[in-house]
């Protein structure tokens, strides 16, 4: 198994509406071979540095099959707005791949 994240630093008062990106878009990723699951995390906010984390969180049978996603045009349609909403979050979100070592 592989679990693909992606961490965002969203800016104090951005939350709902990056939230609300999220559970408005139109996704297609059930279609894909090898996808699991789909979380969208929030995390702690660090009000010192005005911004809460967030991770998008994906679980996929294999590397491969995320791979193979992020070469994709489903991959390209669900990022075709991303660029809109850049003034939600600080700096780029963070990649971080995992393969799973062990697990129940
Ligand atoms: C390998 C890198 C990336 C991964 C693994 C990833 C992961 C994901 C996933 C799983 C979704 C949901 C797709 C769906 O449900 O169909 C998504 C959507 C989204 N991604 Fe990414 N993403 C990546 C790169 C980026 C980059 C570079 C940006 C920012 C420029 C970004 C911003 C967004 C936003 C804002 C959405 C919400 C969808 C929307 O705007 O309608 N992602 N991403």
């Amino acid at each position: 198994m592989y679990i693909a994240m992606n961490r965002f630093k969203v800016q104090n008062g951005s939350e709902q509406d990056f939230e609300n990106v999220w559970k408005g878009r139109d996704s297609t990723l059930h279609e894909m071979k090898g996808f699991r699951e789909f979380h969208l995390l929030r995390g702690p906010a660090n009000d010192a540095d005005g911004y809460t984390l967030y991770a998008s969180h994906t679980v996929w049978a294999s590397y491969d099959d995320f791979s193979a996603w992020t070469k994709s045009e489903n991959f390209r349609a669900a990022h075709k707005n991303a660029g809109q909403n850049k003034v939600l979050y600080l700096g780029h979100p963070q990649f971080e791949g995992f393969s799973v070592v062990e697990g129940a």
